[in-house]
């Protein structure tokens, strides 16, 4: 159902025992970036100052998760990197190339057999002296690449807790902007109160968390937020509502209410580092029984099992 690309590019020569700049010194994992379009030891990176990135949070990025070396639906999240550099009016072009780099940090890194791990890319408008207009003469825009493991999910899977906050973030959330200040706050007060996740509402309507997905079971159906300005196309959203309809669960893209919120059945978050993560409070009040519910249980083992199918 969901397509994997398996971590092959690059030359042997560039592979995760070589260093990146040709000196011959094995970079530890985690060490090799994507910078300016090459490979660089993190250390050896320099950003400009003026980069817009920086000054403006003028810029986009995506996250991709792999499994024992292969990404899940890379191609959706290049699709989605594509949506919100189009959507920012940075040139897309600059995407076309940017697949291989995805696979290619996780062979300079060391993650391109075994384990779990993200891919974190930004692009920004460039570096230009700041102006709220975008810079007077083109300028190139900025791409910055990582790779890390990820192990959290293990952490998480017997379920979290949430608290929920009032959406301060723009009306352009179907844009991956790395201008994150509202969900930095909010994410920043869940942490604060013990919980993992804030879930945000607006005028009522239950959309999403500061950087997961969120759904809710009530009488029996699973509901999640329609696609909307108001939210991100999550990846892992996606997919759990394909595996819904593909399993015969009940399942409408329609937002909770806040009411509902607060008595549904069962709440679940997905997220690509997150994965399909139960959520037994919301703001210090257990949902139902205060255990990871049957269907929460359910999706999240198809999703566990349709990863382990991607990653083979
Ligand atoms: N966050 N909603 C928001 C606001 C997000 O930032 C994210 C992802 C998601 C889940 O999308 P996906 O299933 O494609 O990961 C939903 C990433 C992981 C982050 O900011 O690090």
């Amino acid at each position: 159902m969901i397509e994997a690309v398996a971590a092959t590019a690059g030359t042997q020569a560039e592979g995760s025992h070589a260093s990146p700049t040709g000196a011959g010194v094995a970079a530890r994992a985690g060490e090799v970036v994507y910078f300016d379009g090459r490979y660089a030891l993190k250390s050896q990176v320099m950003v400009s100052p003026d980069d817009r990135g920086f000054l403006l949070g003028d810029g986009v990025y995506e996250v991709a998760g792999a499994y024992d070396g292969r990404f899940v639906a890379l191609d959706r999240h290049m699709d989605r990197l594509r949506h919100s550099l189009r959507e920012s009016r940075i040139d897309e072009s600059i995407a076309e190339p940017l697949e291989s780099v995805f696979t290619g940090l996780l062979e300079r890194n060391g993650f391109a057999d075994s384990g779990k791990a993200m891919v974190y890319l930004q692009v920004t408008r460039g570096a230009a002296p700041r102006t709220h207009a975008f810079p007077k003469h083109p300028v190139r825009p900025t791409v910055y690449a990582y790779a890390a493991p990820f192990s959290l999910v293990g952490e998480l899977s017997g379920g979290v807790s949430a608290i929920t906050r009032p959406d301060l973030r723009w009306s352009r959330c179907d844009i991956k902007s790395i201008s994150l200040m509202a969900n930095v706050l909010a994410n920043q007060e869940a942490k604060e109160s013990g919980a993992f996740e804030a879930i945000l509402i607006r005028d009522g309507v239950v959309l999403e968390g500061t950087h997961t997905s969120l759904f809710g079971i009530v009488n029996g159906e699973v509901r999640t937020a329609p696609l909307s300005n108001l939210i991100l196309r999550g990846i892992t959203r996606e997919i759990a509502i394909e595996l819904c309809r593909a399993n015969d669960i009940p399942l409408r893209e329609a937002a909770l209410t806040e009411d509902e919120l607060r008595h549904a059945d069962e709440l679940f978050l997905t997220g690509t580092t997150t994965e399909v993560v139960p959520i037994l409070a919301v703001d210090e009040n257990p949902v139902a029984d205060g255990k990871p519910g049957p269907l929460t249980t359910r999706i999240a083992d198809l999703y566990r099992a349709e990863i382990r199918i991607a990653a083979s």
